[in-house]
């Protein structure tokens, strides 16, 4: 049984071993894989993608989903705790998909929890398994995900599927360009990842800089629910916008432009009809994706385990985490950190403590 709760969890060959399974599951319906396994959905935020492949995939799988799509009828009203909703859901399921709006909620479901947890978005911190299905469509696309140059385009501060990937990518020695205004560029934690392990990117104003040198847009929408305050919004609402005439001859013949969806403005309807154009089969991609991850959340496939290396996990009264949106702000959490050379950072969130 396992968790998919952070890319950091995962070795390069733990990915490959998904897409292979992926791969494997794909257009088939194997209805004997989940048969007599309850999938408890809860979804904390609004979805469409992430919540109706998850649900897809358990039922070409031959599982049942319990669960609800909204907080609004559920105990949550009454005051009731993540913590206690987790317990409760882990005693009608077998394996809990949760998508949450607070920073690091996934991980803290995954202590409390007995059953496996699959994290569907929480908050802007991880998105792991679109990050899966981003790097299955990769793969598809190019037969292998190593050595591309990808730019991230939008915002990539509240991003979480950029957070993400970034982390995922930087292990088959791709190469990134993080094309965003200052306020909304990618965080500082990532890029002292990616400069402790010498992995090359470069920060970038305008994407037509880099549009003829990059294999991977992956473009993003500006996340207006997630901004301190509607002015911040608005200053970069818009900012890019790309159609067929700003794509068309400025680009690798064989460049191809991902968006985890939903969009808004930022990539126009008359480049859908593009070569370039591969987000919907991208999001299609979700469903063999997710029945991958059922099957090895819940062991029924055979799959070649890697341990990661140890974390240094402290606990501690006095340390706490800077995120104001980290889940140990609202939930009496065992207040972890990680210790990784002289740096700490929260043990949920993965952002700087002190
Ligand atoms: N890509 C993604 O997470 O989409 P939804 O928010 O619709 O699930």
């Amino acid at each position: 049984m396992r968790d998919f709760i952070s890319m950091k969890d995962f070795t390069k060959n733990d990915i490959l071993e998904v897409l292979k399974v992926a791969s494997e599951l794909e257009g088939k319906n194997s209805t004997e894989l989940l048969k007599n396994s309850i999938v408890g959905s809860l979804f904390f935020e609004p979805s469409t993608r992430t919540r109706l492949s998850f649900t897809s995939a358990v039922y070409r799988l031959g599982g049942q989903v319990l669960g609800f799509d909204s907080p609004d009828a559920t105990s949550l009203k009454k005051g009731e705790s993540l913590r206690d909703t987790i317990k409760m859901t882990e005693a009608y399921s077998d394996v809990i998909v949760m998508r949450h709006p607070k920073d690091g909620a996934a991980r803290f479901a995954a202590d409390v929890s007995k059953v496996p947890v699959i994290n569907a978005g929480d908050g802007a911190n991880e998105h792991p398994s679109q990050t899966l299905l981003d790097l299955y469509t990769i793969q598809k696309e190019f037969g292998s995900i190593e050595n591309k140059k990808v730019a991230f385009v939008g915002d990539l501060k509240y991003g979480r599927t950029v957070h993400s990937l970034t982390k995922a990518l930087e292990m088959f020695n791709c190469e990134f360009y993080f094309v965003a205004p200052e306020s909304i560029q990618i965080p500082e934690y990532i890029t002292r990842e990616l400069d402790s392990k010498g992995i090359k990117y470069t920060l970038v104003d305008d994407y037509k800089d880099i549009l003829k040198e990059i294999d991977v847009m992956y473009m993003t929408r500006i996340q207006k629910e997630r901004f301190d305050s509607i002015e911040e919004y608005e200053k970069v609402a818009g900012i890019y916008i790309i159609n067929k005439e700003s794509i068309l001859g400025r680009c690798k013949e064989n460049m191809i432009i991902l968006h985890p969806l939903p969009r808004v403005d930022e990539i126009e309807i008359d480049l859908d009809e593009t070569k370039y154009a591969r987000y919907f089969e991208q999001a299609a991609n979700g469903v063999p994706t997710r029945e991958a991850i059922f099957a090895i959340a819940l062991d029924k496939v055979d799959v070649v385990k890697e341990s990661m290396e140890e974390k240094d996990i402290k606990k501690s009264e006095t340390v706490v985490c800077l995120n104001e949106k980290c889940i140990t702000k609202v939930e009496k959490t065992e207040n972890k950190y990680v210790v990784n050379k002289n740096h700490k950072y929260c043990y949920y969130c993965n952002k700087d403590v002190k």
